[in-house]
């Protein structure tokens, strides 16, 4: 042990626990993770999915690699070492708010399964369901929606995933979603079979 935690005393035991969270929230929360190439999908079904949720009157946080890269992770590129810290961090922001009682929904390449199992391993087993966003490179590439996968094939972009970086099949899934083979709403509706009844808690009075 360092000497800075010798003198640092936790408080857990005082705080509400999540339990006293998720029956105020009547639902179960979860860390539903999307691992994807670039342009899978994954963002825009994570949105959808989100605002469903949001409609069946869930609590849920949808964390997005784009949005996260400006922010806390902005020092961070696309090294193997920063590509690992910037899903570390994610994974422990996960459990900030799956102790809070809110399902979080990421959407993050995290393209080796050495990272997916460092999220599996930092969440929890039970909490985490990873949900494989799949559509082919090919189908990827000639999508392109931000441009990215020309400049990675000019040599303007270093290290992007699946043209000079690696991607895993994922290993280990709970759900596969083909986003070229479904539309959206397809999509969705496959997302809201399977977690609902997971995340679904009665409601104290509702039980009797
Ligand atoms: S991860 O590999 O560390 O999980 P993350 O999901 O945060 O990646 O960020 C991926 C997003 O950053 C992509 O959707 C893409 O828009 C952008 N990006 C920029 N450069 C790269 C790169 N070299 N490889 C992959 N994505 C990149």
């Amino acid at each position: 042990m360092t000497d800075t935690l010798k003198n640092i005393t936790p408080v857990f035991d005082k705080m509400l626990n999540r339990s006293d969270k998720e029956k105020l929230l009547s639902q179960r929360s979860i860390c539903i993770w999307f691992t994807g190439l670039s342009g899978s999908g994954k963002s825009t079904l994570a949105i959808e999915f989100e605002k469903e949720l949001h409609n069946r009157g869930f609590l849920a946080k949808l964390i997005d690699g784009d949005n996260v890269r400006t922010g806390i992770n902005k020092n961070l590129g696309f090294s193997e070492e920063d590509r690992n810290e910037n899903i570390r961090r994610i994974a422990e922001i996960n459990k900030l708010f799956i102790e809070n009682g809110t399902i979080t929904i990421n959407s993050f390449v995290s393209p080796t399964n050495n990272l997916r199992e460092l999220v599996k391993e930092i969440v929890g087993p039970s909490d985490y369901y990873l949900v494989y966003v799949n559509a082919s490179l090919n189908v990827c590439e000639q999508r392109d929606v931000k441009g990215l996968y020309a400049k990675a094939r000019k040599g303007e972009i270093s290290d992007f995933t699946g043209i000079s970086a690696p991607f895993d099949e994922p290993k280990n899934i709970f759900l596969e979603i083909n986003t070229s083979e479904s539309d959206i709403k397809t999509c969705v509706n496959i997302l809201l079979s399977k977690f609902l009844p997971i995340i679904e808690l009665q409601k104290e009075n509702e039980k009797l």
